[in-house]
């Protein structure tokens, strides 16, 4: 049994990830969030109070870092600022968090030997064309291009040379899109859910064209669990379930699901500098640690999506109307 620090374990993924934690493992966690608009206690609702601590603050604060990294055998990083449209309109935040945060918390696990896993994603690779056969691995050369990804790009070199230069026993995981349960409604799936429920069209960027290569948040997190268990130090893993599709496929199979039309959306604005195709090829990951995807049917995935986000409208509602006036602006 081990005590985890879990970094931005009020978000999506790190909520979700504390969630699968409590429920395959004997290990218990303290969660380090900063709550900020995308962090929500609501998101640790029903765990176990003897397994499971919050507490909120800052991981660019060195010093309640050092506390909490000096009681804890394993850090898993997940606090960023996550998202790209947000990092055009005001990338201060991302260079803050995703970078001064990060090197935060590796001084501190530096300190005090603690195993560090640090979350990453695809999008550090830059991206790729439609047509093009490759799919990213783990020595695709970097070519981050927004604020966001090349912050998350720096974060995934800071940590390597605090493994080269200083011995840190951390891993790296490059994930592709996740979809899921508590995923803000400013994030693609949840935005086009919500909107339909508000009885909005659901919204494309552009075309529509553009490729994202989607995975269920837990398989992300069982991969985690995989690679903090047997991964080897130093090495960067690759997550992803081989699940490219493009946007207006998406808003399509949304729409069906929830009964309208598949015609019945619109296009806005499209994201200035917006990244084509993301896909990645999980090989190593698989064949080294033997992980795989439980949810190999996107849509059965979608459908319970679609179903947690009808069932918990209070965990979403306070959040819709900012989002929405924020996209308005930008007139997406
Ligand atoms: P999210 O925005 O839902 O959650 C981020 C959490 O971090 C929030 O709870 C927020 O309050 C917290 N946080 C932000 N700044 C903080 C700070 N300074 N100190 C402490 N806490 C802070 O994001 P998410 O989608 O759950 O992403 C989690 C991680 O996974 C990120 O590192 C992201 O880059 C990575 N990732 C996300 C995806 C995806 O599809 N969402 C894919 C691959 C990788
Ligand atoms: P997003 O969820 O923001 O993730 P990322 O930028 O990390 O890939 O967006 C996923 C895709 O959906 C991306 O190509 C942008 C597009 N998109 C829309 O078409 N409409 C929307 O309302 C949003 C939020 C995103």
């Amino acid at each position: 049994m081990a005590h985890y620090l879990v970094t931005g374990g009020a978000g999506f993924i790190g909520s979700n990830f504390v969630r699968t934690l409590v429920n395959d493992t004997d290990h218990t966690a303290t969660v380090l969030d900063k709550l900020t608009y995308a962090g929500r206690r609501e998101s640790l609702d029903g765990l176990p109070t003897d397994r499971v601590d919050l507490v909120v603050g800052d991981i660019c604060d060195a010093d309640l870092v050092d506390r909490l990294v000096a009681r804890s055998d394993v850090v898993v990083h997940f606090a960023a600022e996550s998202h790209n449209d947000n990092s055009l309109n005001d990338p201060s935040p991302f260079i803050d968090t995703n970078l001064v945060g990060t090197f935060t918390l590796l001084e501190a696990v530096r300190k005090h030997d603690a195993r560090f896993h640090h979350i990453s994603t695809d999008e550090v690779y830059g991206d790729l064309e439609l047509d093009d056969p490759e799919r990213f691995h783990e020595t695709t050369p970097y070519n981050p291009s927004s604020p966001y990804s090349s912050t998350k790009a720096g974060s995934d070199l800071l940590v390597r040379a605090w493994v080269r230069s200083f011995g840190v026993r951390a891993t790296i995981s490059n994930c592709s899109n996740n979809y899921g349960p508590r995923q803000h409604v400013e994030k693609f799936i949840p935005r086009q859910i919500t909107n339909l429920i508000d009885g909005v069209h659901p919204k494309l960027y552009g075309a529509g064209l553009n490729v994202r290569d989607w995975i269920h948040v837990d398989d992300h997190n069982s991969a985690v669990l995989q690679i903090i268990d047997s991964g080897r130090i130093g090495e960067t893993y690759l997550i992803g379930a081989d699940g490219e599709m493009n946007n207006k496929s998406v808003v399509e199979m949304i729409l069906r699901l929830m009964g309208h039309p598949t015609d019945a959306y619109e296009h806005v604005n499209d994201r200035p500098g917006h990244d084509l195709r993301y896909a990645i090829d999980s090989t190593k990951l698989r064949t080294e640690l033997g992980w795989k995807p439980r949810y190999t049917a996107f849509e059965d995935g979608l459908a319970a999506t679609i179903d947690w986000y009808r069932t918990n409208e209070a965990w979403w509602r306070p959040m819709k109307e900012a989002t929405e006036a924020k996209y308005a602006k930008t007139g997406q």
